[in-house]
């Protein structure tokens, strides 16, 4: 089954997520289009990583600076063999965490055949195995690797829903899947593993669990980073609004997400769960938007667990933008 968006300027359709619609969207990927599709972290804008045609077409359809790299989906540790040369620590994280929401950064093989436009032109490449049951049929339906980065325009929130997805980029990509809310919310934690294992970017696994399995801590990588990468812009994932952090009530004129304690005119979570708050915070910065809050104040967040890549998202929507 599949239904035509009746945007007027939409030429993006909307594929349920069984066998018909997944047979559809990959047929897309095959044919050099862009398709959006849920993963356990946020929705991804797949295209053929093998084709430099498909693959400019993501940094079109986000207006994303042509810099920064993309990464390739998966749908198992043998495929990601085949493009990667992997350490012994990755693994052991690969072991560990995949399928889900861990990112690799790892030598690409010379013969991978991925476009040099995802990986803008370094010899590594980033790799992930998504668990998601749609990304996973698409993934074995196309056959190939998909590169993917998160289905917003360039700078914005991240989308986790369909819903999402066709606010923004309806009309200027070919369809998405709609396999309805992503269950972890954020993006992938993002961890280069070359070497002596770095925390590119905090995600969806806690870094914690990660230096758990490894038994060492990660090097965290913190200031002007070498690699530049999107999520680490300072005004990244930014609402409409401007955003005051930390805030245990609301000022005249804000509208107040809270956590836990601090009810909030909308919350992350009421109880004060990390998991819950990580899965609902990019779509309460979409309702926010769609509610034209012009000042949004947030609710402390505790650093730890989930929370630091929580507080990492919310400080880059609170920084000056660009
Ligand atoms: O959860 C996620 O990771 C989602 C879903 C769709 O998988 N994807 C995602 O992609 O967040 P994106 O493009 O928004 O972020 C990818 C990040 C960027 O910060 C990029 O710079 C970094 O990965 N990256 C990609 N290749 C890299 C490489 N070779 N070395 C270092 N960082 C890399
Ligand atoms: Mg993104």
């Amino acid at each position: 089954m599949q239904s035509r968006n009746d945007n007027a300027t939409s030429e993006t359709i909307v594929f349920d997520s069984d066998d018909a619609g997944l047979a559809k969207a990959a047929d897309i990927l095959a044919h050099g289009g862009l398709v959006a599709f849920p993963t356990e972290t946020v929705y991804g804008l797949g295209a053929d990583a093998r084709r430099s045609d498909a693959v400019t077409g993501i940094y079109t359809a986000k207006g994303r600076p042509s810099f920064n790299p993309l990464i390739v989906h998966v749908a198992d540790l043998a495929a990601a063999e085949e493009l990667v040369t992997f350490t012994p620590q990755a693994y052991c994280l690969a072991q560990a965490f995949w399928p889900g929401a861990l990112t690799l950064v790892l030598p690409l093989r010379a013969n991978a055949g991925i476009s040099s436009l995802v990986t803008a032109g370094l010899t590594t490449l980033a790799v992930r195995v998504p668990d998601h049951p749609v990304a996973q049929g698409l993934l074995r339906a196309f056959g190939g690797p998909v590169a993917a980065p998160s289905a917003n325009p360039s700078g914005r929130i991240s989308p986790t829903t369909a819903a999402h997805v066709v606010a923004s980029l309806a009309g200027r990509i070919g369809g998405v899947v709609d396999g309805g809310a992503c269950g972890v919310g954020l993006e992938s934690t993002i961890v280069d593993v070359t070497g002596d294992p770095i925390l590119l970017r905090a995600g969806g696994v806690a870094a914690e669990a990660l230096e758990t399995t490894l038994a060492h801590p990660l090097i965290r990588q913190s200031g002007v980073a070498t690699i530049t990468a999107p999520g680490m812009l300072a005004s990244h994932y930014a609402p409409q609004g401007t955003v005051r952090l930390n805030a245990t009530q609301a000022r005249a004129g804000e509208v107040l997400l809270g956590f836990g304690s601090v009810t909030g005119d909308l919350t992350l979570s009421a109880s004060g769960d990390l998991a819950e708050a990580a899965a609902n915070l990019f779509d309460r910065l979409h309702q926010l938007d769609a509610m034209g809050a012009v000042a949004i104040a947030v609710a402390p967040v505790p650093e730890h667990g989930l929370g630091a890549a929580i507080n990492d998202r919310l400080r880059r929507a609170a920084a000056p933008r660009h």
